[in-house]
């Protein structure tokens, strides 16, 4: 490959793994929760550009770990943590989901899965693995909630991002089960693109347009919650 290719290439995968309004939700309730962030080991499920993790290292987190199921978003990440000067206290894995930290805890853990509910994994501008969560949105949210108790600290929590069009009383349940809480830190609206729309599974969308989902014309906005997790009375 030419540098020119190199170069092209890189912008590429730069692209696609820009991040969303999500992300920017996700690092506006971790900066509002700076001091439980300061000192803490942090895992990310799902690190993409690694930019929620250059916003944890900048408040101060001891460690961090990425774990992201395309390399692309490993290298990305591990550049951006260097870049920014936080190489030392990084690093990062390509994997699945909890594989890469089996047997680890940490003091924070923040995901912000793919779980859009739709059948088919095809998001114009983003790679396939980026947004579809399979036809109710839960292919990779139920085994993250599964194995979340298990990879946290006695006193750890997590912060995730969590559609309202996915249901948020499933997940309640699935945690309550492993002794843990969830409340919402944030509840905001998020830009859903018109041919993102149109990959919604039919039946959340009839449940939900009017409901979770707001449509002004062409232009439609779903609600969605940052979630904190953790032992009752822990979190909010
Ligand atoms: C919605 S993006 C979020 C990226 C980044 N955290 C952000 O907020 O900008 C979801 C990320 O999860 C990654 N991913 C998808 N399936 C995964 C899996 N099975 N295990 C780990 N990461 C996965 C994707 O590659 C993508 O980077």
């Amino acid at each position: 490959m030419t540098d020119a290719s190199l170069l092209s290439s890189a912008r590429e995968s730069l692209a696609v793994l820009r991040p969303s309004e999500y992300t920017a939700a996700l690092i506006q309730v971790l900066q509002a929760e700076a001091n439980s962030v300061r000192g803490a080991t942090v895992l990310e499920i799902g690190s993409g550009s690694g930019v929620v993790l250059a916003a944890v290292a900048a408040l101060g987190a001891a460690t961090v770990c990425g774990i992201d199921i395309e390399q692309d978003a490993v290298t990305s990440g591990r550049l951006l943590l260097h870049e920014l000067g936080h190489g030392e206290v990084s690093e990062f894995h390509r994997g699945d989901l909890w594989e890469p930290v089996l047997g680890r805890r940490f003091d924070l853990i923040v995901a912000n899965l793919p779980h859009f509910p739709m059948a088919s994994n095809h998001v114009p501008g983003r790679l396939p693995s980026w947004s579809a969560g399979g036809p109710d949105g839960r292919y990779l949210l139920d085994p993250f909630l599964e194995g979340l108790e298990s990879h946290l600290t006695p006193h750890g929590r997590a912060i995730i991002t969590h559609n309202a069009f996915v249901s948020l009383e499933r997940s309640r349940e699935m945690v309550a089960r492993s002794g843990l809480a969830l409340q919402a830190a944030l509840t905001t609206l998020v830009y859903i693109p018109e041919d993102k729309l149109a990959c919604m599974t039919d039946h959340v969308l009839e449940a939900e347009d009017g409901r979770s989902i707001h449509r002004y014309g062409r232009y439609a906005f779903g609600e969605m919650h940052i979630l904190e997790i953790g032992a009752p009375g822990t979190v909010g």
